[in-house]
């Protein structure tokens, strides 16, 4: 899946592989299709004496590629002075304990992770009164051209409908088979995808080395 851009052709092959593997989770089979491998959720809190900011940095994930970049992200506003929580999204955690948050999902057919867009829009009205960071892990429309970042910055669409104001990062992420589950393996197959890591941890610490700087 290193790709330039997702054709319309390969996106109706993806609707396809879509629909097969709905059909499969319907037929009984499901639980044992979808269940994933265990991994790790990193759950760090940074404490800073005197910090000026306490800083969320909440993520979803299936594979674990997105909480590591969470985790980093989290550490280099630790070095930066920032107090902060590193926390998976399906801990809920509340907005309203943070004077700023970054929230971060992998895309997976398109889209953020339903577990955390229903988060945006539960805490969207403590949302939109914060700094907001939003980080996107994503395999397909890395390039720098036009027609990529078209494609990438529509993966924000669902979001966007909740939240506006959000500063907005995309980084490359991970593929690693053996992490999936059954069904995600089947359609990474069916895509012709094999085990990489494209992350920029140059570009993640640079991001937030830099973000919420007010000066
Ligand atoms: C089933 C599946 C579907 C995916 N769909 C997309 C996609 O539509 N666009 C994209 O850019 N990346 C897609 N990816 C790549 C993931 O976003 C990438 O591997 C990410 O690093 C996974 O994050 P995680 O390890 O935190 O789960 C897909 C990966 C899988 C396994």
């Amino acid at each position: 899946m290193n790709d330039k851009k997702v054709s319309r052709r390969e996106f109706l092959k993806i609707a396809g592989i879509g629909l097969a593997a709905t059909a499969f989770t319907c037929s009984g089979l499901g639980y044992a299709a979808t269940r994933q491998p265990q991994i790790e959720l990193p759950d760090l809190s940074l404490e800073k004496e005197n910090a000026m900011k306490k800083v969320l940095v909440a993520y979803s994930t299936r594979a674990g590629s997105t909480a590591e970049i969470a985790a980093t992200i989290g550490q280099t506003l630790s070095q930066r002075g920032f107090s902060v929580d590193v926390l998976p999204v399906k801990k809920q955690p509340n907005p309203a304990d943070y004077q700023a948050v970054i929230l971060g999902s992998p895309i997976r057919m398109g889209s953020w992770l339903p577990e955390m867009v229903s988060f945006i829009k539960e805490n969207r009205s403590l949302l939109e009164k914060l700094p907001l960071a939003l980080f996107t892990v994503h395999m397909l429309n890395g390039g720098d051209d036009e027609q990529s970042r078209t494609n990438r910055q529509a993966y924000l669409n669902a979001v966007r409908e909740w939240v506006t104001h959000a500063e907005e990062v995309y980084f490359l992420g991970k593929m690693e088979l053996a992490k999936l589950s059954f069904l995600d393996r089947f359609i990474s197959n069916a895509m012709k995808a094999k085990d990489e890591d494209l992350r920029d941890w140059n570009a993640i610490q640079t991001f937030a080395g830099s973000v919420f700087n007010e000066g």
